[in-house]
């Protein structure tokens, strides 16, 4: 079984992922971490801005393709996969799309102050990505998962019902 993640960023996709593939006996994937690792940088913040978002972006859509073949394992995503199409169709061969929505501001919550991701530092433009990409995510979802009153293990309990069902 391939459970791949989306959302967007804040949505716990990492924490998430972590227990899951606990729960399930499941490798655990985590694409920004492949990314960083691909790119010789330390952070997505160090790629965004001494390489650029299109490096990002290119590193992000070779990864899904190496992930292609995978079958057992739960995948973390970054907020952004879902805009390249070509990451969703690699990402959904034998993989299970579950969908994290939250509201905006559950994001902001959850996001460091001090920390943010990349395209997380200006609010404004990350309310209008939010806006754009809750479209392509509901699109790509095969589960969505509505998180904003729900705790970690109502949200795994959820998960599991969903993809055992
Ligand atoms: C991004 C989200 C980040 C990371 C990169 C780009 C995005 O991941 O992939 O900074 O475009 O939303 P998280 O969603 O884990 O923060």
């Amino acid at each position: 079984m391939k459970i791949v993640l989306i959302g967007f960023m804040g949505a716990g996709k990492t924490s998430l992922a972590k227990r899951l593939s606990e729960e399930l006996e499941l490798e655990y994937v985590d694409m920004d971490n492949m990314i960083i690792r691909a790119s010789g940088r330390s952070t997505d913040t160090e790629i965004f801005d001494k390489d650029s978002e299109d490096k990002f972006r290119q590193l992000e859509t070779a990864i899904a393709q190496r992930l292609r073949s995978k079958e057992k394992a739960v995948i973390s995503t970054g907020g952004g996969v879902v805009i390249n199409d070509i990451n969703m169709k690699y990402l959904k061969e034998n993989g299970i799309i579950v969908f994290l929505k939250n509201s905006f501001s559950t994001s902001q919550s959850r996001i460091s102050k001090k920390n943010p991701p990349p395209l997380f530092r200006d609010k404004k433009r990350a309310k209008l990505l939010y806006e754009l990409r809750l479209p392509l995510y509901t699109k790509h979802a095969d589960y969505i998962i509505e998180t904003d009153k729900m705790s970690l293990d109502e949200i795994i309990q959820e998960i599991i019902n969903k993809i055992k069902k």
